[in-house]
C-alpha cells in the first residue's frame, strides 16, 4: 500500500520532477481553513518537517464539504496535481482531486494551533510527536544516533554490545536499579540475615547497567577500537533538567590509546555529528535557531570551527578561586566542581567547550589510572557553554597491581572484579574511553533545555507513564 504514496520530503527535495504530474500523498492534517467553495489544508506525512499545501476546490472534489470540515489530525489519503507557486511561501503545493478520509480525529485533539508548554505537551507524550518542536527534536536524534554509527564505523570501530543486565556496578556509586524475581513479601535470607541472592534469578545481585564501559575494555582489548552505544539506568533521585534515569551512552574504548589521543577522539566525534546534523537536517536547525534558542548556529559553527581548550582540575581550580566572581558553593582543591563552576570555566572564561582534566583520585571512579603524584589520577570532563558536562572519560589503569589496590582502598569486592583484573594480566595495554550522553547532545545541538524534552518516553523520578 505505501508504495502508491510519494513521501513529501521526496517532492520538496526533487521538485522540478513533479510539477504538472499526478501524485498521492498520505498524512495528517495540521491545519484546515477555507471559504464556502475553496480549501487549504496543511498536510504532515511524517516524512518531513515541513507541510504540504493541498488545495481543495469544490468543482475538483466530490466530497469537498466532508474534507474542509474534517478536524485537525484527521489523516486522509490525497490524489492530485502538482504545482508550482513562484513567490509563495511554498514552493509547490497539490490541487487536490481525489480524497479518501482514512481516519477522522475527534475534535477534541489537543494539539490545536495556538502554541503549548513543553510541560504541557510532556503529558501528552503520546500525541507530542505531531507538534513542530518534538517532530524536529526526534527526527534530530534518530540522525544523531546514525551519525554516531557512521562516524565510528567509518573509522573501522567494532560496535560492541553491552549487557543492560549486570552484576556489577561500574561507577561504584551504587546508583542502581536492583532487578529481581524474589517475592517481595517473603525475600530469602542466609544465617546472618542477609538477604539471599543465591536464591534469584541470576545466583547473585543484578541491576540495570549504569555504563558499558568494562565490557567495552574487555572488548577493546581484543578488537583495539570499539564502540557501545544503547541505553543506561541510573537510580540518581535528581530532578534537574540534566538528568534521566534512563539515558543512552556512547562509549568508545580504544586500546594502545592514552588521554590525549582519548580527546581526540571525543572532539572528532562531536563535531562529526553537529556538522552531520546541520548538513541532513537543515529545515529542523533552522526550526531551533528561530524559535528555541536564537544563539544556537553561532554557537555551534564556533564549536565546529574551534579547537577545544584544555586545563587541568588544578589550573581551573585556580582559575575559579582568582576570578573575584561570588559563587554559591565554594571552590576547594579536592571537592567536585559544581555546575555553577563549571558554567563560569565554559562560558565566562573560555565560551568554548573545556576538557578537565587530571581530577583528584577520591572524587573519581576506581578504574582510572593513577598519576604519578598519587594524587589525582587521568581521567577528563568534556564541559560545554550551556549544558555543562556532556563527556566523562578516562585512561584506565592498566597496572594489576595499582588497580588491585585501588580496589581494595574503596573497600570494593575484590571478587567481583577478578574478570577485570585478568585482562591486565594477560597482555595488558594501555587503553582510554569515554561516555558521551547521548540527551546532552542532543540538547546542546537543539537548544531544548530540559532532558525530558530530547526523549520521546523520559523516564525520571516518579515517571513512568507512556
Ligand atoms: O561521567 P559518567 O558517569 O561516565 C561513565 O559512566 C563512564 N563509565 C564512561 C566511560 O568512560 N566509558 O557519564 C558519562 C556521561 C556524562 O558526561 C553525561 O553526559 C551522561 O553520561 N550522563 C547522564 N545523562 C543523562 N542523565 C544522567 N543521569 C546521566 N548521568 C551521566
Amino acid at each position: 500500500m505505501q508504495q502508491q504514496f510519494i513521501t513529501v520530503k521526496e517532492l520538496y527535495r526533487n521538485q522540478e520532477e513533479y510539477i504538472g504530474k499526478t501524485v498521492k500523498v498520505a498524512g495528517w492534517i495540521r491545519t484546515s481553513r477555507g471559504s464556502k467553495n475553496f480549501g487549504f489544508v496543511e498536510l504532515n506525512d511524517g516524512s518531513f518537517f515541513k507541510n504540504m499545501q493541498i488545495i481543495l476546490a469544490d468543482d475538483k472534489l466530490d466530497n469537498f464539504k466532508e474534507i474542509s470540515k474534517l478536524p485537525i489530525s484527521s489523516s486522509i489519503l490525497v490524489e492530485g496535481e502538482v504545482v508550482s507557486t513562484e513567490g509563495a511561501k511554498q514552493p509547490i503545493e497539490i490541487h487536490a482531486t481525489n480524497i479518501v478520509v482514512e481516519g477522522e480525529s475527534d475534535s477534541s485533539y489537543p494539539l490545536q494551533k495556538k502554541r503549548h508548554t513543553l510541560e504541557y505537551l510532556r503529558t501528552i507524550a503520546h500525541l507530542r510527536p505531531r507538534s513542530n518542536t518534538f517532530s524536529a527534536v526526534f527526527r534530530v536524534r534518530s540522525l544523531a544516533a546514525y551519525a554516531i554509527h557512521k562516524f565510528f564505523q567509518e573509522r573501522n570501530f567494532v560496535y560492541a554490545h553491552s549487557p543492560i543486565i549486570t552484576g556489577s556496578d561500574c561507577e561504584g556509586a551504587g546508583e542502581m536499579f536492583r532487578l529481581t524475581t524474589m517475592d517481595l513479601n517473603n525475600i530469602p535470607k542466609t544465617e546472618e540475615g542477609n538477604i539471599d541472592y543465591s536464591k534469584d534469578f541470576f545466583g547473585k545481585e543484578a541491576n540495570l547497567t549504569v555504563s558499558g564501559q568494562l565490557n567495552a575494555e574487555i572488548m577493546a582489548l581484543a578488537f583495539r577500537n570499539v564502540y557501545t552505544f544503547g541505553p543506561t539506568f541510573r537510580a540518581e533521585n535528581s530532578f534537574t533538567q540534566r538528568h534521566a534515569s534512563e539515558f543512552w551512552m556512547i562509549e568508545p574504548e580504544i586500546a594502545f590509546g592514552d588521554l590525549e589521543d582519548d580527546m581526540e577522539l571525543a572532539e572528532d566525534l562531536i563535531k562529526y555529528i553537529i556538522n552531520y546534523v546541520m548538513e541532513n537536517a537543515p529545515e529542523e536547525m533552522e526550526f531551533f535557531n528561530s524559535f528555541i534558542d536564537k544563539g544556537l548556529f553561532d554557537r555551534l559553527n564556533n564549536v565546529v570551527n574551534s579547537e577545544f581548550k584544555r586545563i587541568t582540575y588544578t589550573e581551573a581550580v585556580e582559575l575559579l578561586q582568582n576570578s573575584g566572581h561570588e559563587f554559591e558553593y565554594p571552590v576547594n582543591w579536592g571537592d567536585d566542581l559544581q555546575t555553577e563552576h563549571e558554567r563560569y570555566i565554559t562560558e565566562q572564561v573560555f565560551n568554548a567547550p573545556v576538557f578537565v582534566t587530571d581530577y583528584p583520585k577520591d572524587i573519581k571512579a576506581f578504574y582510572m589510572r593513577m598519576n604519578e603524584d598519587g594524587k589525582t589520577v587521568r581521567a577528563m570532563d568534556l564541559l560545554v557553554p550551556g549544558v555543562g558536562e556532556i563527556v566523562g572519560g578516562s585512561q584506565r589503569e592498566e597496572r594489576e597491581d595499582v588497580l588491585l589496590e585501588r580496589i581494595k582502598e574503596l573497600g570494593l569486592n575484590e571478587e567481583d572484579y577478578w574478570w577485570y583484573l585478568e585482562l591486565r594480566k594477560f597482555g595488558t595495554a594501555t587503553h582510554s574511553g569515554f561516555g558521551l550522553g547521548f540527551e546532552r547532545i542532543i540538547m546542546y545541538m537543539t537548544g531544548m533545555s530540559n532532558i525530558r524534552d530530547v526523549i520521546p518516553f523520559p523516564r525520571t523520578p516518579r515517571n513512568a507513564e507512556f
